[in-house]
């Protein structure tokens, strides 16, 4: 008999943005005549960058060659890659981070959810509430977690975020062994301070736990006082990984590539509290498990670090951020209380009603698509999220029709 992963079980029915896609699909196949403007999940809508474009194309033809044709590549992405995230990424902002610490994925999605495979089932987590919910979905399958009651998984450390914390959570009373945080925060918006960060990462350190980052908007950060990079904290390096990501700086969502920085000094403990760096076993996974980033697609992206992608990309991210500010403007005009939108593409607004009910208002009166806020965890009861991935127009005229549908 093949008896299945019970833990699979406990699962919300489906995945937030799963659920979000078949009510809009339901809406418009009842009014086929209706426009959608989609501010929901954080997908780009412009082009790739034309440095990336032009980067893809001669890899390809490289590929039609024999004399340049490439099979396999090495799994944890080409050095050239590697080698122009480092410099770029970490080194240029004083992180002594080295090419070989970089691992290229196809996802970030991918390896936040992957990355808790390392570690074992009874540890404690410690998961931020409102979430991106793949951290703790990917937790909730791995069994470190109980039941759903009541709106949260029985055994989880939640991190309230809210309007009182500034959206940036404070030191838990129970310690976890595995921390997640994510900044310029996914839903809210919100960001975290050098000062903030050197907290948790002096915590997890007097507490052998291990941070898991996820900087997958850093690009949107425009003041310059605030940390792109949790390796810009002084020994962050032992006790933190982090995840970044193309698709929002460059628009990859579709291309697919991302990376994971495992310090080489990064460690947990084996059950005789011996240390164990992370380093091996993350290479060791990723070897087995995984055959590596296409040719084409690693050499799209190396082209983000070119001059000209790099003018390409800020321009991208610029553009996006233009939107968050139009979003930010009417929203404040409409005299809601927001966070996010300044160096981030989300806005997190505190609407005093039911999500979801706002959710179906927005859609049904404005054929506007946003993020309910419960979606992403109990403290996001009576918020949502716009996103600013979408073309100015229809941000204007989003915003427009939201403001008559209130
Ligand atoms: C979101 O809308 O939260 C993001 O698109 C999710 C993701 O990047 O997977």
């Amino acid at each position: 008999m093949i008896t299945i992963n019970e833990h699979y079980l406990k699962l919300q029915a489906s995945y937030l943005f799963s659920n979000i896609a078949k009510r809009v699909n339901t809406f418009q196949e009842q009014n086929p005549d209706k426009e959608i403007i989609r501010l929901g999940i954080g997908d780009v809508t412009r082009a790739l960058p034309a440095a990336c474009t032009e980067a893809f194309h001669k890899a390809i033809d490289e590929m039609a060659t024999d004399a340049s044709f490439r099979g396999y590549g090495p799994e944890q992405g080409y050095d050239f890659l590697r080698n122009a995230i480092a410099e770029n990424d970490f080194q240029s902002r004083g992180a002594d981070i080295s090419a070989d610490e970089i691992f290229v994925s196809d996802g970030a999605k991918c390896d936040t959810g992957n990355i808790q495979e390392l570690f074992t089932t009874d540890i404690k987590v410690a998961i931020p509430d409102p979430v991106y919910p793949v951290y703790l979905d990917t937790n909730v399958m791995a069994g470190r977690t109980g039941t759903y009651e009541d709106g949260r998984y029985r055994g989880v450390i939640y991190l309230d975020s809210t309007k009182e914390n500034n959206y940036v959570p404070s030191l838990p009373k129970e310690v976890p062994d595995l921390i997640y945080l994510c900044f310029p925060n996914n839903p809210t918006g919100s960001t975290i301070t050098k000062a903030e960060l050197k907290t948790w990462v002096d915590y997890a350190r007097e507490n052998k736990a291990l941070i898991l980052f996820d900087a997958a908007y850093e690009a949107f950060i425009r003041d310059e006082s605030l940390p792109k990079s949790i390796y810009e904290i002084e020994g962050a390096k032992e006790v933190a990984i982090e995840f970044r990501s193309f698709s929002k700086n460059a628009g990859f969502t579709g291309t697919r590539c991302a990376y994971t920085v495992v310090p080489k000094e990064c460690a947990g403990f084996d059950s005789n509290g011996n240390k164990q760096l992370i380093h091996p076993l993350w290479n060791r996974r990723h070897c087995t498990k995984f055959n590596g980033v296409s040719y084409p697609v690693q050499r799209a992206a190396e082209a983000v670090y070119s001059e000209a992608g790099k003018n390409q990309t800020r321009a991208l991210v610029a553009g996006y951020l233009k939107n968050a500010d139009l979003i930010a403007t009417e929203i404040k005009k409409l005299g809601f209380d927001f966070v996010g939108g300044d160096n981030s593409p989300y806005i997190w607004i505190q609407g005093n009603r039911d999500s979801w009910e706002f959710f179906d208002m927005l859609l049904n009166k404005a054929g506007v698509v946003c993020t309910p806020g419960a979606g992403f965890g109990k403290c996001g009861e009576g918020y949502i999220r716009l996103s600013a991935f979408n073309s100015y127009e229809n941000v204007e005229k989003a915003m427009k029709r939201i403001k008559e549908a209130l």
